[in-house]
């Protein structure tokens, strides 16, 4: 699957923003015909079908919004992502079906041997997005490979520093499954940023926890996997007794200003009260805003609000 993997790569793999080949548009499985078939099998819990809601929206202005498709069929749903508005995350379609499976295993088989890195638990997704799909300045917890497979996305990522990520939105992020925003500002972009016009065959890596953002510029169909190491368990640890003594204890803890010896003790302490339950913790609820309709502009009709129970 690495098809032109060289020393360069090893060297800079996880330490550098870095580009690679592979073969994934030629196992097949990411054809349109492919696609349908797999959204058709893949159980729903697991599948999310989203959308951006538009400035002008008087209720979703620039809000994601979760969508209703459970009676739409395969086809419709593609449709969606090909001409409207829609994204659809195939949540661990890459570990839960076995032909999907065997190409990971080939993709990390590939990056062990390469790198002498065994130890990947990596679990991969499947995005498929519409032409004006957008995924807002963030920052992934693991270690994450975005492998992209058809169409054209313009991604930008930005200085791993305090400035760019902050210690409050990392911690909210922690403690937060559903968030990982951070505060962003569009001046950055001249001075800052470091841009990658994707094409299809392309696989992009950077260092764990660098922010990013992406616009696609056509259709695409991209896998995205992460894996979680030793570093960044730790690191998601004491990001998390941070953020308890922040809520819970009103102080105001850096992870970019402690030192490693401060930081070690404070991912022993996130472990136990991760596991006791001590920490600090947001419990949000995932509302289901619209539904997949054929006939309606962009595919979407906005419903009666409803937590997500699919
Ligand atoms: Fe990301």
């Amino acid at each position: 699957m690495l098809t032109d993997w060289n020393e360069g790569h090893t060297a800079a793999f996880q330490k550098e923003i870095m580009s690679f080949q592979h073969g994934l548009e030629g196992t097949g499985l990411f054809s349109d015909e492919a696609l349908i078939e797999l959204l058709e099998k893949h159980p729903s819990h697991a599948l999310d079908v989203c959308s951006m809601g538009d400035p002008k929206h008087p209720l979703y202005p620039n809000k994601l919004r979760t969508g209703d498709f459970r009676h739409a069929d395969g086809k419709t749903l593609l449709k969606a992502a090909q001409s409207g508005l829609v994204w659809i995350n195939v949540r661990e379609a890459m570990n839960i079906h076995p032909e999907y499976k065997s190409v990971l295993d080939q993709m990390y088989g590939g990056l062990a041997e390469k790198t002498g890195n065994k130890t990947f638990s990596a679990k991969g997704g499947i995005l498929i997005s519409s032409p004006i799909a957008k995924v807002p300045y963030h920052f992934d917890k693991t270690e994450t490979i975005l492998w992209h497979v058809r169409g054209k996305k313009r991604m930008y990522l930005y200085p791993l520093t305090p400035e760019f990520i902050p210690d409050t939105g990392y911690e909210r992020a922690v403690v937060d499954m559903l968030e990982d925003d951070l505060p962003f500002s569009f001046d950055w972009d001249n001075e800052h940023a470091t841009i990658y016009d994707l094409q299809p065959g392309q696989a992009l890596t950077w260092p764990m926890n660098m922010p990013h953002r992406v616009d696609n510029q056509t259709f695409c169909v991209s896998v995205t996997t992460e894996y979680s190491t030793a570093a960044s368990g730790r690191r998601n640890a004491a990001m998390l007794t941070n953020a308890t003594l922040r809520h819970k204890f009103g102080m105001n803890p850096s992870y970019w200003n402690a030192s490693p010896v401060e930081n070690y003790v404070k991912s022993v302490f996130g472990r136990v009260i991760k596991k006791t339950g001590f920490g600090a913790k947001v419990d949000r609820k995932d509302y289901v805003t619209f539904k997949i309709e054929p006939s309606a502009e962009n595919f979407i009709v906005d419903i009666e609000p409803f937590e997500r129970n699919f």
